[in-house]
């Protein structure tokens, strides 16, 4: 791992650490308070599946604020939800809210980094990736990881990607930029262009770019981050 990846997950560990202890799941104050509303609207259209079992895999599930809330939008149905995380914190806790939120039959939690995971070929009705393969340790992991996420879901499996790019980072204080801690910042554009490369053969259901700027801890400092949210959703053919 190089130096810099190195440095920004020890960064990521320290802030997700601090997210993760002080917000509860669902409740307001942090991004932990509700989940993306574009996983709720392809995780509805579940409902219509006839597998036996519906599989879903969400990469760098944090505490659940996504898988949970979709474990919860398909009670009743019979669902594997596999969730991973690099952080192991995070797993305890997702697996604490799988209980607490009486879902605890349908999450699988692992330790794991994505890129490392073992996606198995046709198996997932959904793959869900949320503010984290920007999080992968290059630009080549990165483009490998969404063959991956392709090659995983099944015959009209859903990809639903939300990804950081031309990501800036200031001290908040000084107004000083800072080196954004993300492994991966794609320029806007390219983005589109790997993603278009990857998921070519798949029919595009969702395609927005949103600009969002929050403050983040850094350390001791607390950075004015600015960033393009990328939001594509796939079908696979
Ligand atoms: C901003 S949080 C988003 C969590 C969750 N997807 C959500 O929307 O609530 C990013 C998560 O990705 C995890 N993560 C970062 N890099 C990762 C990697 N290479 N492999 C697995 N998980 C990773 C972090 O530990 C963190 O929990």
């Amino acid at each position: 791992m190089s130096q810099n990846v190195e440095s920004i997950r020890c960064a990521e560990r320290e802030s997700h650490l601090k997210t993760y202890t002080e917000f509860e799941l669902f409740e307001l104050g942090s991004w932990l308070s509700k989940p993306v509303p574009t996983v709720i609207k392809y995780t509805e259209g579940l409902k219509n599946k006839t597998s036996s079992t519906i599989r879903i895999l969400d990469l760098g599930c944090g505490v659940g604020r996504n898988a949970i809330a979709i474990a919860k939008t398909l009670k009743g149905y019979n669902v594997n939800i596999e969730c991973i995380d690099l952080l192991d914190f995070a797993i305890e806790k997702l697996l604490l809210n799988a209980n607490k939120f009486s879902v605890e039959d349908k999450i699988i939690g692992a330790v794991s980094s994505i890129e490392e995971y073992d996606i198995k070929p046709n198996q997932y009705d959904m793959i869900v990736a949320v503010s984290t393969l920007e999080h992968v340790a290059s630009k080549e992991l990165f483009v490998r990881v969404l063959e991956n996420i392709k090659s995983g879901l099944t015959h009209n499996g859903i990809a639903c990607l939300v990804i950081n790019s031309e990501v800036t980072e200031k001290d908040k204080a000084t107004g000083k930029p800072m080196a954004p801690q993300f492994e991966v910042n794609y320029k806007t554009e390219e983005l589109f262009d790997v993603l278009d490369k990857a998921f070519g053969d798949c029919d595009l259901l969702e395609k927005r770019v949103v600009e969002q700027k929050y403050q983040i801890p850094r350390g001791e400092l607390v950075s004015d981050l600015k960033t393009s949210v990328v939001t594509c959703v796939f079908k696979k053919q």
